[in-house]
């Protein structure tokens, strides 16, 4: 299994990947919309030559108080294929893509996912670093990982990701 960012050819194979874990287009919609835009980043597993995993950063911005150049991101979507799932190839895409995302100068990410996944990465209440989600979830499923210590300290407001994301349900 190998974790390596995308690469122009990965397109198609990456399109296929979160269609068929997501069960729609909406997710494979938004990647192409944003893979463009400054400061996203993409990765994929791959095994035996094919790309079974997707993981992708976008930067959100913070409607408050908080450093413009703070450099947030969100992480969304994270992909596995259905046959794949549940062996350890997510977490191996978000631990290197989170490595990753600091190395590229990225000071914290967000999610907005399955409470029981994600704190496995050191994710805690986005509501307990005082960040709120613009959309009306519940408080455990809006996380946020700080990638260097005290990088959010003084920073407090609401997340807003990129507009593309409003076409998610
Ligand atoms: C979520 C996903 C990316 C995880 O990838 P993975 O390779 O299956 O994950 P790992 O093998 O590293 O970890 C497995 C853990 O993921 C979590 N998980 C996976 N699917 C889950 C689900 N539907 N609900 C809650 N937790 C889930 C569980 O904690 C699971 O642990 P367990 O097997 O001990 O129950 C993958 O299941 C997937 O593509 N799902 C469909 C798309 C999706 O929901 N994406 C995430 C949106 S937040």
């Amino acid at each position: 299994m190998e974790v390596r960012a995308e690469k122009p050819e990965d397109v198609e194979a990456v399109r296929r990947v979160n269609v068929a874990a997501f069960g729609r287009e909406s997710e494979a919609k938004l990647v192409d919309q944003l893979r463009d835009v400054a400061s996203t980043f993409s990765f994929v597993a791959v095994e035996s030559e094919q790309i079974v995993g997707h993981v992708f950063f976008s930067p959100v911005a913070i409607a408050g108080e908080c450093a413009d150049d703070l450099l947030v991101l969100g992480l969304a979507p994270v992909a596995v294929l259905p046959g794949y799932q549940r062996q350890g190839i997510g977490t191996l895409l978000i631990r290197h893509g989170l490595a990753e995302c600091a190395r590229l100068g990225c000071k914290a990410v967000v999610v907005l996912g399955y409470p029981e996944y994600y704190p496995r990465f050191g994710f805690t209440p986005a509501k307990e670093k005082g960040l709120g989600c613009e959309y009306a979830v519940p408080d455990d499923v809006f996380m946020v990982l700080e990638l260097e210590s005290g990088a959010l300290q003084g920073c407090v407001g609401t997340v807003k990701y990129r507009s593309e994301f409003n076409q998610l349900e």
